[in-house]
């Protein structure tokens, strides 16, 4: 099999502006990119983000700015671009749902599963939430509201077309035993699995009558209906990859998706919807969907709807880009929820980045230019404590590789800071002055030499994480001579 990587985002709502929650699953999935680039090579990788750009509620948010949700839309995926521009997301395409390209696959969908007879048209009732743009059953409401915001909701009755998902129930518990890594973490795949052995899968009402919403995309075989927000917005995985021949059979150089990263809130559209829309159309399921957890504010999850969003292009205009993009991926298992504060942050940057990785930086040039002139010496003679420094350097890049495999930042992270960590104690205990003292010169030679393999090594491995970091210290230590610039991550005082 040829070794490609393609690898997703959630398309994201543009009714409003991003939050912290957004920029997580975006640079988890940047970070993927970039390693895989290093490993696979450019062409190999495919990373894909976007915008979910229809369906009521930016519908409803254009109605309240008093702009056609089309110019309303083309203004808001701005800032989302702007923000992936800053953050250094290194996105091989960018869908939008109100693009040409999508809106016409949608449509083949559609025809492809209604000449199968997956899609029927019925009667419909039910209770809707329109923020959540979900139907729930009377059953399923709690205290008359909206089970999962406990917002009122509406009693619609009507005519829509549904798709059967019913039809498919036995066939994904089937594939989702058989494929252990289909759903990871472990956790959400139990989680998933034991919903589908406990519950009749009800069909999706995939499509709404257009006097009650219009910004939607039309259905092929019936234009008083446009698609239902989620049925159009799981699609852009596909259409952005590929396309259907005459025969409505799939091809594209890409699918299946590798890794589709979403958070856990949209765990039963990914894991249930999808794979059974792309099992009707005779597609392969993605390889894995992995479902992080939540950046919380206290007790809350970070939402706009609860009013407590905090701006990542304020953390990174406080912290430096590549600062907000270590704590992200650093401080919280991949998969658990979080508590995000500015002291956390704070902590972190102060801690490992200040104090760790870039004071080994600054002192490993401080020594270079103190006792060899800025000329990094050839090696010399190692130590014990060197050579456990060299076989550190040999193994990383095999562990970061293995981490990042298993989708654990953490892990790979613990893994560079391990070294970083080796390097600082190295210096302390090795004491060089005393070297230079006593003019053992093949010693100092040693010592010196490791420390800037390490500080190469480190930048090497770095990147995926913090690319401008990586590129600017591999700058600093050159290839003979090195560059020393200011200090990497100047204290915060507090
Ligand atoms: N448009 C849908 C997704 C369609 S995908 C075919 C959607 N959009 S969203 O704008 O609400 O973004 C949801 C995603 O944003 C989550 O799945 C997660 O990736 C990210 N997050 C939003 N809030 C979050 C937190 N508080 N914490 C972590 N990530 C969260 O749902």
């Amino acid at each position: 099999m040829w070794d490609k990587f393609y690898v997703t985002t959630p398309i994201y709502y543009v009714n409003a502006t991003p939050h912290i929650g957004h920029s997580y699953t975006t640079i988890a999935a940047d970070c993927l990119a970039r390693q895989m680039r290093k490993a696979k090579g450019k062409k190999n990788v495919f990373f894909l983000t976007g915008t979910d750009e229809h369906g009521q509620k930016i519908q409803k948010a254009a109605e309240v700015t008093g702009i056609e949700p089309q110019d309303f839309t083309d203004k808001m995926v701005l800032i989302y671009k702007d923000l992936w521009k800053k953050l250094n997301i290194s996105y091989d395409d960018f869908i939008r749902t109100t693009e040409d390209r999508h809106v016409e696959f949608v449509r083949e969908v559609l025809e492809i599963l209604r000449k199968k007879g997956d899609i029927y048209l019925a009667q419909y009732s039910g209770w809707y939430c329109t923020p959540c743009e979900t139907f729930w059953t009377e059953m399923q409401l709690k205290d008359g509201n909206c089970p999962d915001c406990a917002r009122p909701v509406e009693k619609i009755t009507e005519n829509n077309y549904f798709f059967k998902l019913s039809r498919y129930q036995e066939w994904l518990i089937g594939y989702i035993k058989e494929k252990p890594d289909f759903i990871l973490p472990r956790n959400r795949r139990n989680e998933v699995l034991s919903f589908l052995e406990l519950n009749k899968l009800t069909d999706l009402c995939i499509s709404r009558p257009k006097e009650r919403l219009s910004w939607g995309i039309p259905l092929p075989f019936s234009p008083e209906h446009v698609v239902y927000v989620w049925f159009d917005a799981l699609i852009n995985y596909i259409s952005a990859a590929g396309s259907f021949d005459e025969q409505g059979e799939y091809h594209s150089e890409w699918w299946p998706a590798d890794l589709q990263l979403i958070g856990k809130d949209i765990l039963r559209q990914h894991a249930i919807y999808w794979p059974i829309m792309l099992r009707a159309l005779n597609i392969e399921p993605p390889k894995t969907v992995f479902a992080h957890g939540w950046w919380m504010i206290g007790e809350d999850k970070m939402s706009k709807s609860r009013g407590n969003v905090i701006s990542p292009l304020d953390m990174a205009d406080n912290f430096g880009v590549d600062a907000y993009r270590y704590f992200l991926l650093r401080d919280v298992p991949f998969g658990m929820d979080g508590n995000f504060s500015e002291e956390a942050i704070t902590k972190r940057f102060n801690g490992d980045l200040a104090n760790d990785l870039g004071n080994l930086v600054y002192r490993t040039l401080t020594m270079v230019e103190k006792y060899f002139c800025g000329l990094i010496p050839d090696m010399g003679n190692l130590d014990e404590q060197g050579s456990r420094i060299q076989e550190k350097i040999n193994s990383l890049s095999g562990e970061i590789a293995s981490a990042l495999e298993a989708v654990d930042f953490g892990r790979a992270l613990e893994q560079i800071w391990i070294l970083v960590n080796m390097a600082n104690k190295y210096v302390e205990e090795r004491k060089p002055w005393n070297l230079a003292k006593e003019n053992k010169r093949e010693e100092l030679k040693g010592f010196i030499r490791i420390l800037a393999e390490v500080v190469r090594k480190v930048s090497e491995e770095i990147y995926p994480f913090m690319p401008d970091t990586a590129l600017s210290i591999s700058a600093q230590i050159g290839k003979e001579k090195i560059e020393k610039g200011k200090p990497l991550f100047p204290r915060i005082e507090t």
